[in-house]
């Protein structure tokens, strides 16, 4: 599986993200569509993506019975986009259900990757709002062993993590990371941090880079300096 660089659209309107896309003239990106742009303009816009020639993970993070999600699953399948995602805390059930939704009759299917604890989650909530009594990284590698025995491709974690997991779900098991900044740029919200050039060093998959793309002053210039730390 090659590295690649994925750019967070977290924009709300197709106005913004079809600007946005234009200053790349024919590149052939790969794009992640969170809830936001989701909810905001339907499933034409990941249409329209695709029609662009662009890869698409869309980030609608699933959770709910293993029937309801399997449904959705196929209906995103249709919508062929290349990566989606699940809450692992649905449980096995729910992540085999999302796999075999996701499957079209010629056996293809869109990866799927789970999300273990939301970096929002502090130890201390899981422990007084959520009643898990375990340390919070031990929860993310049970979690993430939880997607892996349920046949799912990878998780969603920071790049600091990525080693671990792939130590205890091999090495295959793909970890798709955000959390990514320029060693001379803007931290923002963002708390645990990396540059391209360390979450390839620490053996991430797929970077998910948001700000430090959509908001550069070039944002060509930013995606090619994540394309050439992170990739080649
Ligand atoms: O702008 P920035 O590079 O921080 O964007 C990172 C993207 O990755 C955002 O879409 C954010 O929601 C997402 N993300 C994250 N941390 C997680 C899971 C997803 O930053 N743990």
């Amino acid at each position: 599986m090659g590295k690649d660089v994925i750019i967070a659209c977290d924009f709300s309107s197709k106005d913004e993200v079809i600007d946005f896309l234009g200053k790349f003239k024919n590149e052939k990106l790969f794009l992640k569509i969170g809830m936001e742009l989701f909810y905001a303009e339907g499933p034409e816009i990941v249409r329209d993506i695709k029609r662009m020639g662009h890869k698409i993970f869309l980030d609608l993070k699933l959770h709910d019975i293993p029937n309801t999600v399997k449904k959705a699953m196929a209906v995103l399948s249709n919508l062929d986009v290349d990566m989606c995602n699940v809450h692992a805390a649905g449980a096995g059930g729910m992540m085999q259900a999302a796999l075999e939704g996701l499957t079209r009759p010629d056996g293809t299917r869109p990866l799927l990757i789970a999300v273990t604890q939301l970096t929002s989650t502090s130890e201390e909530v899981m422990r007084q709002e959520l009643w898990i009594d375990k340390p919070i990284d031990e929860t993310v590698m049970h979690y993430a062993k939880n997607a892996r025995n349920a046949g799912l491709d990878g998780v969603v974690c920071s790049p600091l993590e990525a080693g671990k997991v792939h130590e205890v779900c091999g090495e295959k098991f793909l970890t798709i990371t955000p959390g990514v900044r320029f060693a001379d740029g803007d931290v923002g919200d963002q708390k645990r941090v990396t540059t391209p050039e360390k979450a390839k060093e620490l053996g991430s998959d797929y970077i998910v880079v948001g700000r430090p793309i959509t908001q550069a002053e070039d944002p060509v210039a930013a995606y090619r300096r994540c394309v050439e730390e992170f990739v080649e």
